[in-house]
């Protein structure tokens, strides 16, 4: 569906809430304490990054990218000089899926209207998606299976790059740990690359 032919009329963040807050479109809302929808200042955001589903914290409080995971992400767009003010934090799912549960693209559609109302709300200069789920769902085909970070795409006008998810790292030791670490690193370069060209 295009940007501008969504359904949701919210203007606000607030607004986009009350649409969404007793989505039942998913099978997990019954298991679900929030729908948790993007959260930032649509005045001073500038990117929009988009990462999985809300895991149990968030889902507790609602914000997105507020447990460990969604916190290393946090620090390590600050690390890279990235103001935390210019950062829109969203998902391509916005509630807690079942444990372990490989994220689906039907329910990806799902939700797509609510990505789309936010990115209409917040109007970023550039898109970041973190992780596979994400990524596919913005470039609609991927070159390859085993690859798909480091992809430039453009969403309805809007430029993006797809990387890695640093929460990654949380489930990493060691030497193995070193290697994802340069991955995100050079990851970040790009995700640089495109905020110096589109954002400053
Ligand atoms: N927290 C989120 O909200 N999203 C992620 O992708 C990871 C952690």
């Amino acid at each position: 569906m295009s940007l501008f032919t969504k359904r949701s009329e919210a203007k606000t963040l607030e607004e986009l809430h009350d649409e969404w807050k007793d989505c039942k479109q998913c099978p997990f809302y019954a298991q679900r304490n929030n729908v948790v929808i993007g959260a930032g200042n649509p005045t001073t955001a500038k990117i929009y990054v988009a990462g999985q589903a809300p895991a149990e914290e968030e889902d507790q409080c609602g914000i997105p990218f507020s447990g460990p995971g969604g916190m290393l992400c946090r620090d390590l767009f600050k690390q890279w000089r990235i103001p935390e003010e210019e950062i829109f934090w969203s998902n391509a799912l916005a509630c807690k899926t079942f444990k372990g549960a490989k994220i689906r693209r039907d329910w990806m559609n799902n939700c797509w209207e609510r990505v789309e109302a936010e990115l209409r709300i917040v109007q970023p200069k550039i898109i970041v998606t973190l992780g596979r789920p994400a990524s596919e769902r913005f470039c609609n085909s991927l070159p390859s299976k085993g690859e798909f970070r480091e992809t430039k795409f453009n969403y309805e006008g809007i430029p993006g790059v797809t990387a890695v998810h640093p929460a990654i790292l949380l489930r990493k030791k060691g030497r193995d740990k070193k290697k994802w670490q340069k991955i995100i690193d050079s990851d970040f370069e790009l995700i640089c690359e495109l905020y110096d060209n589109f954002c400053i």
